[in-house]
């Protein structure tokens, strides 16, 4: 482990290398860009993702996937991935957060990879959603998930040196948020609907000087978990607890064992500060630019992070078709 690993950290930034897998799932997703075919769109990134994750110099194991093994035949959770190389590392992908968005053509879908040091990486899927609260690094301290929405208002408006008024929560527009929508509403602040994408929407709320500054609501439990990687390595505050569909989801959690009514900070989500995030945009949105075609080729954008040195980068690139035609295992165009 000597070249990669001194002093227990991993010391290479495996980011700027998880931006090319994450262009490549983008890349290969954004020629369904509305063509009504979810299935396809994530078909496309899946595969590319996995072809070029294979390529890492790593021993991965998929924590968070496509599914377990038998429903899901890449990309399943316990998957080892990477190219055997003695870095032991857990990993989360979401090739494509905001299918409906890209089969639709509509902003906001990006394609995303976490990955941290092996064994730290907790995903409660029990729960197929979990309730969120997320900001930035002024007011990561302030926020409890336990509190009202207008308490929270409070808090984070106070900590930003702003009026509850000057504050935007971005929610996702489901029938479930009604009350919260209407508490934010009562409380003042304003409220920016989404309608997919809520790994995007958390970071746009926990980097600084941006139009959000807040995400509250319900949402995927393993997007809770790659949106608390790139929070760890931005340096915000998120908070999650889980939100069982139904009383048979709650009751057949309490029977494992499971406290159901257990905070999730960021620490309980991946306790470690060997964190990676990479994401690139496959329909243009607020954080990131999608997918752009020219003549013989496309422009990608993403973002790495690296928690320990907490370096954040924009990447823009150009692909070549030609060229990458005689070098890719997927099809570009
Ligand atoms: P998919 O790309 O898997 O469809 O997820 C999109 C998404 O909007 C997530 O960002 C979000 O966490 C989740 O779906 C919300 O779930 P639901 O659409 O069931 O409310």
């Amino acid at each position: 482990m000597g070249e990669i690993m001194s002093r227990g950290k991993i010391e290479r930034n495996i980011a700027m290398e998880l931006v090319r897998v994450t262009e490549a799932a983008a890349m290969s997703a954004a020629r369904y860009l509305g063509r009504g075919d979810k299935n396809l769109v994530d078909g496309a990134a899946v595969s590319a993702m996995r072809q070029v994750l294979g390529y890492i110099r790593m021993d991965g194991i998929v924590v968070i996937g496509e599914g377990e093994k038998d429903e899901a035949p890449m990309l399943y959770i316990g998957e080892r991935i990477g190219d055997g190389s003695d870095l032991q590392v857990d990993i989360a992908v979401d090739p494509i957060d905001g299918t409906t968005l890209v089969a639709r053509g509509l902003p906001g879908a990006i394609s995303v990879v976490a990955l941290s040091a092996k064994g730290t990486m907790h995903c409660p899927r029990q729960f197929v959603y979990m309730n969120k609260i997320v900001t930035g690094p002024e007011a990561k301290d302030c926020i409890d998930i336990n509190a009202s929405v207008a308490e929270n208002l409070n808090n984070i408006a106070r900590a930003k040196k702003r009026k509850v008024s000057e504050l935007t929560v971005v929610v996702l527009d489901r029938p479930r948020h009604e009350p919260l929508i209407s508490d934010i509403r009562g409380a003042g602040a304003r409220v920016k609907l989404i309608s997919d994408g809520d790994v995007s929407a958390s970071i746009d709320a926990a980097l600084p000087e941006r139009e959000v500054d807040a995400l509250m609501g319900v949402g995927g439990t393993p997007e809770g978990v790659l949106s608390a990687a790139a929070i760890h390595c931005i340096g915000g505050g998120i908070q999650c607890k889980a939100w069982p569909r139904d009383e048979g989801e709650r009751k057949s959690a309490i029977a494992a064992g499971v406290d159901v009514d257990k905070v999730y900070k960021t620490q309980d989500l991946i306790d470690s500060d060997d964190v990676f995030f990479a994401a690139t945009g496959v329909s243009s949105g607020e954080l990131l630019k999608g997918v752009r075609y020219f003549r013989g080729g496309v422009q990608t954008q993403s973002i790495a992070m690296r928690c320990r040195s907490g370096t954040i980068r924009w990447i823009d690139s150009w692909h070549n078709f030609d060229r990458l035609d005689k070098l890719s295992f997927f099809k570009l165009h």
